[in-house]
């Protein structure tokens, strides 16, 4: 036994050996294999964290290891000494093979071939498996390319699917979608390593826009409906940084499912109602409206005052989908004030401090170069500020105004990228109509049917507003008020 491993041992030597071409390849494997052994098993249990190490295992060692190996074949084959050549001619095999006593060299070069092709053909594929695999983990797509990815990233993460990876949303179930965003995931690869991406990343890209079906995966609208109560808390600028409340009921709705008809807000995705519109390539500006109601067989064509009928150029027709109201629903980027005020009911910067809400606003809405700077500069302005108008703070409640600062600076970096040109309001929320944008693009009064039907703009239609920037109060109370409010 301990003959035939030390002959194959041998064997494997020679094999090597035959050019300078495998034994280079001979050498980068034999250092890789532990290497690349120990590494794989460590992602396996998924003891390392860090994302640049999946990139080295498949993307670097990988293709190195894989380039060793057919360094050995094909060197041994093909730029071996003339004679050794030789010995693979057709009439040089007869030969061997007639030959009782060199039938056995033969043998052994064709198993030593077979076995090293079959071991280069498993590892091949295993690697070429994982590495595919490799790029679709969140690591791969949102901490890789870090300048890129970091404020999708960051917003995903404290997001509500910040457990869903970004290729459940972003590659379709059907292999055509595979593929697309395959192909587009190495175009982005190109950009990044050329710098070529824009900045900020344009949205929508075409190419990796979710499926309806994808939502539809987790989420069944047509399923959960009724009513929800909505509670918006806010902070006044004023010393006592004051909480106040606006409190809805949001007419949820839902399509249409068991003879159920579709009502209120989910009803645009009913089967039966399908709406489409011309827009804009970001879908900001909509010129027209059409609602095809299947059942009914009917067609009505909402038009903005003076747009022009039909496509005009850069319009495009797209049927609506969840992503055209929940264009946001995991790369959440607040508003200034919106962040200050999570920050501050969440406790994350204490009430207690005088004109927080008011002097965090002034310094996260300052113009910064990055967030290395931003952090700095947003510390000196808080603490200049306090040390002229609150000394007393300063000297008795330091450590609270420490966390005041920390929660200031949190606010800023969750939503600000001055490394991808993200500013405040750079990406807008279609779920709601701040700035008349949002459900105020098609729900506004420019938008007319021929027989001079509008679009309504009913605020019961979506919500049924309890109290409206009210001092906070317990929820309770404010719902008995208005049930009471109602009986009058
Ligand atoms: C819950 C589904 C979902 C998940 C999970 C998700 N995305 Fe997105 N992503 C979206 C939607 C929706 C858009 C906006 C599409 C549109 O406007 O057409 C988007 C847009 C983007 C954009 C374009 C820029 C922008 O902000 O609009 C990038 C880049 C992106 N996602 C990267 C990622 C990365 C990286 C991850 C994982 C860390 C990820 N996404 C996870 C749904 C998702
Ligand atoms: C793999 C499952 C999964 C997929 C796919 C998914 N979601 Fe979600 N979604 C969740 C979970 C889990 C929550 C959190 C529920 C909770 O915390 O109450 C959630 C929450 C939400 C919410 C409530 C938002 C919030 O901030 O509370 C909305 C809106 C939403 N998803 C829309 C979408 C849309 C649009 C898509 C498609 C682009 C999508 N989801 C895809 C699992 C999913
Ligand atoms: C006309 C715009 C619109 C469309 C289209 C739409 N939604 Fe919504 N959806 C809303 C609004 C508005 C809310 C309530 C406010 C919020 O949570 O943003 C909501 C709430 C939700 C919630 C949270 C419900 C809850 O009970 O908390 C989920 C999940 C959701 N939508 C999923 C979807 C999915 C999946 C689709 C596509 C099949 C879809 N929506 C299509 C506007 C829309
Ligand atoms: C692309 C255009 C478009 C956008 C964007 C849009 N809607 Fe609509 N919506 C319509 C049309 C068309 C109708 C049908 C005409 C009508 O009932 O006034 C409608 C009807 C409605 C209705 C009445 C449904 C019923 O029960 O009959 C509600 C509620 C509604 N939309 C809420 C919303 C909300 C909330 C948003 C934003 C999150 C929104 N819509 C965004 C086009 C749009
Ligand atoms: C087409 C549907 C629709 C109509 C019509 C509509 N709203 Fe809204 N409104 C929404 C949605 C969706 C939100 C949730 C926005 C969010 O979560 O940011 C909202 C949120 C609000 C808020 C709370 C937002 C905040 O940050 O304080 C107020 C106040 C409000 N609406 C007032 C009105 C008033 C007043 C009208 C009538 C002139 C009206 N809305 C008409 C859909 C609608």
């Amino acid at each position: 036994m301990a003959q035939v491993s030390s002959k194959i041992v041998k064997g494997i030597i020679n094999f090597v050996s035959r050019s300078k071409c495998s034994l280079v390849g001979g050498i980068i494997v034999i250092i890789l294999f532990p290497i690349l052994l120990i590494s794989i098993l460590l992602d396996m249990q998924g003891v390392v964290e860090n994302p640049y190490f999946g990139f080295l295992i498949y993307m670097v060692m990988g293709p190195v290891f894989v380039v060793g190996l057919l360094m050995i074949i094909g060197g041994a084959l093909f730029c071996g000494e003339k004679e050794d050549i030789g010995q693979l001619t057709f009439e040089y095999i007869e030969e061997e093979l007639s030959r009782p006593g060199r039938f056995t060299r033969i043998r052994k070069l064709m198993l030593i071939t077979s076995v090293t092709t079959f071991v280069t053909i498993i590892i091949v594929s295993i690697l070429l498996y994982t590495g595919f695999h490799y790029t679709d983990t969140v690591s791969f797509c949102g901490q890789f390319c870090h300048t890129v990815m970091e404020p999708e990233y960051v917003t995903y993460k404290n997001s509500a699917h910040s457990q869903v990876s970004c290729v459940k949303c972003h590659i379709g179930a059907s292999s055509e979608w595979f593929t697309k965003s395959k192909f587009s995931g190495a175009r982005q690869l190109v950009a990044v390593t050329f710098d070529s991406y824009s900045r900020p990343i344009k949205t929508p890209i075409t190419a990796l826009r979710p499926e309806r079906e994808t939502c539809e995966g987790c989420h069944r609208p047509e399923i959960f409906h009724g009513d929800k109560l909505y509670i918006y808390d806010k902070f006044l600028p004023d010393e006592k940084n004051t909480h106040i409340q606006t409190v809805m009921v949001m007419k949820i709705g839902s399509g249409d499912i068991s003879g159920r008809e579709a009502h209120d807000i989910h009803w645009h995705i009913s089967d039966n109602n399908q709406v489409e519109f011309v827009a804009s390539e970001d879908h900001m500006d909509i010129s027209e409206v059409t609602l095809i109601d299947k059942k009914n067989k009917d067609e009505t064509v909402y038009r903005k005052k003076g747009a022009i009928s039909g496509k005009s150029e850069g319009m495009h027709t797209n049927v609506m989908d969840c992503m055209d109201c929940h264009n946001r629903p995991t790369h959440v980027f607040l508003s200034a004030e919106d962040a200050m005020d999570q920050k501050i009911v969440n406790g994350v910067i204490p009430r207690e401090i005088p004109y927080i809400k008011r002097q965090g606003l002034v310094a996260i809405t300052k113009k910064y170069a990055s967030q290395d700077v931003a952090r700095r500069g947003i510390a000196r302005e808080l603490m200049d500020w306090y040390r002229t108008e609150y000394p007393e703070i300063v000297a008795q409640k330091e450590d609270l105004l420490k966390q005041a600062v920390i929660g200031v600076q949190q606010a800023y970096v969750e939503n600000v990228f001055p490394s991808m040109n993200i500013d405040w309001n750079t990406y807008k929320s279609f779920a709601s109509h701040r700035e008349d944008k949002g459900c105020f693009r098609c729900h506004n009064d420019e938008f007319g049917s021929e027989t001079g039907k509008k679009i309504t703009q009913d605020c019961d239609a979506c919500h049924i507003i309890l109290v409206e920037d009210e001092p906070a109060r317990d929820i309770s109370d404010i719902l008995r008020s208005s049930i009471i409010k109602e009986g009058e």
